[in-house]
Parts: structure tokens; sequence; C-alpha cells
């Protein structure tokens, strides 16, 4: 007898199969049950019924609670009115029938709901979300292999910080101290040499101490690098990815978007050419929305969903005043004051998703920059070489996933986008 999965039961209408899975739900007349099975490919209503069972499976059945595991037995059969299926069980065996399980379906608190991260993830709304995340990661790697990027995997344990010191994890290395990277960019530019085009993608650390919706002290990201690259052609590739991702979502997880009640007409919008202002026309458009913000001043959180409440579609944000960004970005040829940078902003308010920038690659300037930073010379050797032995105009950007999975999945907090979110105050489970 076939073991089938619950998402390919359209093939078995009629015939007997064995389906492995939880409960997810159940209840009871005298003489049927109805459990709602799920088997982590999707939901099934599996109907017992006392003209099929023995009166000891009957007995049996009873025993049954929220997340007990099963395998059941039994036919296949298309819901009479619904596109969903049946199963009709002749025969069933707990694996493991499950303590009062606490998620019940009363309404819970976020952090009750947190502390239990480890059963929560079984939820409905949860179990979509991941589903989302992993088309997501599925179509960047696609991507980027279909646009000729190597995948180069940076370090973690590093001597040194890519986005500033501030918010630096820094740990006790033997006799030394290292720090949790904030980016593979900086180990990306050495490889495009070898490599042209490059990408690495990996958990980084921020000891972030802001309590927003946005902030995590651990996330995925995905850094690209290009050779022979201006900022034209990178912003290119980013909407390009943007875009194809997007489009992976839509064609694989309609479902999923469903339980999440997410209104897809914003994410079919993204067929069309993404916005492009710059970072000083989104200073005067946020003072007229009413934004205290000064020129030359950064975006804030605030700001960021103000202004992109006002699209529907990715924004791209450029030239940012060069004294708010990395050391490493290159300025702007006409404009010394500004880099020759964007962000990538998400519509619907939910704001940054990508940071890029063109890389400075003179040897002399960066120098100069890394010791108007304050950066330690001697752990940036390595980096002003790579200057030294065939230098090139290159560039690339960032994305951080959990902000793109948010915006993708209408979900207002990145904790839920992640399976176990690190934040200033949980590191548990
Ligand atoms: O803008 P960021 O700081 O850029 C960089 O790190 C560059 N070195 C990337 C590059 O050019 N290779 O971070 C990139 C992205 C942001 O746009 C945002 O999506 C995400 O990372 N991000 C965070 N996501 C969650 N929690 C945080 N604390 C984040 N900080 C940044
Ligand atoms: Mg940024």
């Amino acid at each position: 007898m076939e073991h089938v999965l619950v998402k390919n039961l359209s093939n078995f209408i009629g015939k007997e199969v064995t389906l492995n899975g939880w409960v997810a739900n159940f209840r009871s007349s005298g003489k049927i049950a109805f459990w709602q099975i799920r088997d982590g490919s999707g939901f099934i209503q599996a109907i017992l019924n006392t003209n099929e069972l023995s009166k000891e499976q009957w007995k049996e059945a009873q025993k049954v609670t929220l997340e007990t595991s099963v395998k059941l037995i039994g036919k296949v059969a298309k819901h009479p009115k619904k596109d969903e299926y049946e199963l009709q069980v002749s025969d069933f065996k707990y694996y493991q029938i499950a303590e009062e399980y606490p998620i019940g379906k009363k309404e819970h608190g976020v952090d009750f709901l947190m502390d239990n991260r480890h059963l929560w993830l079984r939820s409905l709304r949860q179990w979509s979300i991941q589903r989302v995340r992993d088309t997501l990661i599925q179509a960047n790697y696609q991507y980027m292999r279909d646009n000729n990027f190597l995948k180069i995997d940076s370090p973690i344990l590093t001597p040194n910080a890519c986005e500033g010191t501030t918010e630096l994890f820094e740990i006790d290395y033997f006799d030394n101290k290292a720090y949790l990277s904030q980016s593979g960019q900086l180990y990306l530019e050495s490889a495009i040499f070898a490599h042209n085009r490059v990408y690495d993608f990996g958990p980084v650390f921020r000891a972030e101490k802001s309590k927003t919706r946005r902030h995590l002290t651990e996330f995925w990201m995905m850094d690209a690098e290009m050779a022979f690259s201006d900022l034209n052609e990178n912003m290119k590739v980013q909407e390009e990815l943007i875009r194809f991702m997007v489009k992976k979502v839509l064609e694989n997880n309609r479902a999923d978007l469903e339980i999440l009640e997410r209104d897809i007409k914003p994410l079919e919008n993204i067929t069309k050419p993404f916005y492009k202002i710059t970072h000083q026309e989104a200073v005067k458009k946020l003072q007229k929305l009413g934004s205290d913000i000064k020129d030359g001043d950064d975006l804030g959180a605030d700001d960021e969903t103000l202004l992109t409440k006002e699209y529907d579609n990715p924004i791209f944000v450029t030239n940012y005043p060069a004294k708010i960004k990395a050391f490493y970005m290159k300025r702007n040829i006409k404009d010394d004051s500004l880099a020759e940078c964007s962000d990538l902003l998400a519509p619907e308010g939910y704001g940054e998703i990508i940071g890029g920038s063109q890389r400075e690659d003179d040897y002399d300037i960066l120098l100069q920059r890394i010791k108007e930073h304050k950066l330690p010379l001697e752990e940036f050797n390595w980096y002003l070489d790579l200057r030294k032995y065939g230098s090139v105009p290159h560039g690339g950007f960032g994305f951080g996933l959990e902000r793109i999975v948010a915006w993708v999945c209408g979900v207002t907090h990145v904790r839920e986008t992640i399976p176990y979110p690190r934040t200033i105050n949980r590191l548990r489970p």
C-alpha cells in the first residue's frame, strides 16, 4: 500500500493509502469523528465512522488529543463540493498520544507564543510564513545561478567591522577578540577578483539595541558583489532579483498568501518598474508629509514607514549623504558629499530591504576613509590590498531576508519571519 503525502492525494482518489501526520483538530458526534490531519505538506480531513471501524478501534479513537501523532489507513475521496480531499479511515495507529497541548484555540499573547516558539511553528500561519520564506530562498539561489553569480561563503568570525563599530558582538577568541560578522561584503569583494560575480547567504549579527518591528540581532543576509559594475547595473540586478523572487512566491504560494490574508495586488505590481528618488527628494517629500526630518538626516524607521506608505511598488532611494553611510562607499562623481549608493525600500510601510553601493576602488582614498572612520588599519590591510592588485570599479548589495519575508507575507513584525528570532530581550528557546 502506498504511503502518500497530503499534497499528492489528488492522484489517489478511490484508492487506499497510508498517511502519517498529526491531529491538528478533531470533533466527534455519536457515530462519526472528524480529525483534521496535518502532515507537513498540507491538511486533510480524516473521517472515522463506526460502520467502518471495530468497537475496539472506535474506543481507541476516543483517546485522541490535539497534536497526537498518527498513522492512518484509508480510502481517498474528493470533497463533494470543495476542492479538498478526505480520508475514509479503515484503520489507524497512534505513534504517541499528545499531552494537553499548551497552544489552544484561545488567543495567546505574543510573549507566550514566543516562549513556545518550538510549538508555535506548527500553527497554520507560522507554517505558511516558513513556506514563503523557503520559496524566497530557493528563488534567490536560482536567480543568482542563472545570472552567473558564484556562491562564496564568508566567515562569521571576523577581526574587523564591516558596518561600523557600534553594533558589534564581541567574543573572546582565545587570547584575542573577535566579532560576529555584520555582513560578508568585505570578503566577497576579494572574491570578485577570482570569480567576477559572487554572493553569500548566511546569518549575520548586530547588537541592535533598538526594539523595532524591523530589527533582529541575528538575521539572514544575502550579499552580492559584481566586478566592473556601476550603481545602475547594481540597481538593475536588485530589481530583477526581487521581481523574480516575488513572482516565484505568487506562482508557488497562493494558498499560503491566502492563509496569511495577504492582499496580493501590491505584489502583482512587481512586474512594473521600481520607483527611483534621491535621498534629497525623499527628505523633501517626508517634510511635506509632516516628518521633522532635516536635510542631510538619515531616514529613521518612522520616516521609512511614512514614505513607503505612499508607494505601491519598491522604491530606490539613491545618493544618501556620505557622512551617514559606511566607510567603503564611493562618492558621487558630481557631488563628493554624497555616497554613490542606494537603499531599496519595500512599499506599504515596510521600508528598507536592501542596502547597496559602489565601492571605493582607489587605494589612497580608501586608506583615508579608514583613517577618518578611526578603524584599526592593521585589520584592513588585506582589504586595501584589493586596491593594489588589479583594482576595478565594483559594487554590490545586501538584503535582509526577514524584511523581505515580512513584506511579501504582509506580516508586521520580523520576529514571525525567522524560526527562532533573536532580539535584545529574546534568546530563548
Ligand atoms: O544596509 P545594511 O547594513 O548593508 C550592509 O550590511 C552591506 N554590507 C550590504 C552589502 O552591500 N553587501 O544591511 C543590509 C540589509 C538591510 O537593507 C536590511 O534589509 C537588513 O540587511 N538588516 C536587518 N534585518 C533585520 N534586522 C536588522 N537588525 C537588520 N539590519 C540590517
Ligand atoms: Mg542599510
